[in-house]
């Protein structure tokens, strides 16, 4: 070996990349979209607003945004000879794998994405057929999973109202989507959106490194967010809150069990790799839960057991000692279960979010010519070694 490599398990302290896209402080807990702080976002623009500003780097103007607006708009249908892969999947199959599948075969219907060489316009078709499809895509994982009929979008809706619909729209009854339930989604979306070079997203640029095609490397992101330590978090934290409040909601009980060295319970929804003090999404979303239940006139008692556990964090030496406080998936749950998300869809919904952050981070990589990713290693298995016949083993 040439020089010296030094190993980093879990990249703990590993910059992969340069990047203009997200920006993190996580010591003051700030995060912020191509310079426009989240709070900022989350309160006064769109998903699909957001989601230009992360892949082309600047807000939209409004004949800007309405061209991107369409553009997707024309492409949410997903072509026919899709349903055959669906009839394949047991209903019981999670909406992950599912999508994964999915939104990976998509390439098969369009063979321009197969280009590494591809014009800007067919890098973009590209880019929308994402954007459009995966909704669609996902309503259809979950409509599979209930042997429902297929909803087809609305081109009338907006990107969420029309998610909304294709999930729950039924052809025997009259569905009408709340627009607090709109407001809530849009504002959950945006928030999911990027977050710098996390798990998923460093997946998706190191697959997108080889050149592999946009709907395969999307399809490793997702495959990568669907972890219970990372994505998959935000419907382990509704499976613990259930847990806990079926065993009689008794909170200390579970926080000693979550110190307990030999057999530590670990709170899913709590603490953060950068974040040091709080989430600032976790911050918007608390609010917004607050704020859909009650319009929403719902009392969820796992929303209290929650706050009892939040408590934990700001008061509890173990929780402080080891910087656990709620982080993005700890709240959202309650807002998805309120909304009428079915569990297994929660990381469906982070996916939806984080689509355009993935998109962005991928555009920057190829466009700045990265390398194909290759780390090293230190090598620690035996040395050389001569083959043993099989009767002589
Ligand atoms: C996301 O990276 C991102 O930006 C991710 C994300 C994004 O937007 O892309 O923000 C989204 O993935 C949020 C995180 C969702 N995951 C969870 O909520 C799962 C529970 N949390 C953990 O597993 C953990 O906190 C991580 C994975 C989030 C962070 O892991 P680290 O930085 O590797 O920390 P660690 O596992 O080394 O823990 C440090 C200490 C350990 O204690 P000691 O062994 O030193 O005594 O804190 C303890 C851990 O045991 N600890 C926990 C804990 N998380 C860490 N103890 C109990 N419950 C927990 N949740």
């Amino acid at each position: 070996l040439t020089g010296y490599i030094t190993i980093d398990s879990g990249y703990k302290n590993t910059g992969s990349t340069t990047s203009a896209i997200t920006f993190l402080d996580g010591e003051e807990g700030i995060l912020r979209y191509r310079g426009y702080p989240i709070e900022q976002l989350a309160e006064q623009a769109s998903f699909l607003e957001v989601a230009y500003l992360l892949i082309y780097g600047e807000l939209p103007t409004q004949s800007e945004l309405e061209q991107f607006e369409n553009s997707i708009t024309k492409h949410t249908l997903v072509h026919e000879d899709m349903k055959q892969f669906f009839e394949a999947y047991p209903a019981k199959a999670h909406p992950m794998g599912v999508l994964a599948s999915m939104i990976c075969s998509l390439s098969s219907f369009y063979p321009e994405s197969l280009d590494p060489n591809r014009s800007n316009d067919a890098k973009n078709l590209t880019i929308h057929r994402l954007l459009a499809k995966l909704p669609t895509l996902a309503a259809w994982s979950y409509k599979n999973s209930m042997r429902h009929p297929f909803n087809y979008p609305n081109n009338e809706y907006d990107y969420v109202k029309n998610f909304m619909h294709m999930m729950f729209s039924l052809p025997s009854e009259k569905y009408e989507v709340n627009p607090v339930v709109v407001s809530a989604l849009n504002k959950l979306l945006i928030l999911h959106a990027d977050h710098e070079q996390n798990c998923s997203t460093s997946t998706v640029r190191i697959v997108g490194s080889s050149q592999a095609n946009l709907y395969a490397t999307i399809s490793s992101g997702i495959a990568a967010l669907w972890g219970p330590l990372h994505g998959g978090a935000n419907q382990a934290v509704i499976e613990m809150l259930e847990k806990i409040h079926n065993d009689g909601g008794d909170v200390d009980k579970w926080v000693a069990k979550a110190k307990d060295k030999d057999d530590p319970f670990r709170l899913m929804g709590f603490g953060h790799r950068v974040y040091k003090n709080f989430d600032p999404r976790a911050t918007i979303i608390k609010k917004a839960c607050d704020d859909v239940l009650q319009a929403m006139n719902i009392h969820d008692p796992l929303l209290d057991i929650a706050k009892k556990l939040e408590k934990y964090a700001l008061e509890d030496e173990y929780f402080k000692a080891r910087n656990l406080y709620p982080n993005v998936d700890f709240y959202s749950g309650i807002i998805y279960k309120a909304i009428g998300i079915p569990t297994d869809m929660f990381t469906v919904m982070f996916a939806l979010g984080r689509l355009p952050g993935w998109i962005a981070q991928w555009k920057e990589m190829t466009e700045n010519g990265e390398p194909i990713g290759r780390p090293r290693q230190i090598y620690t298995g035996y040395t050389t070694r001569d083959y043993v016949a099989i009767d002589k083993r």
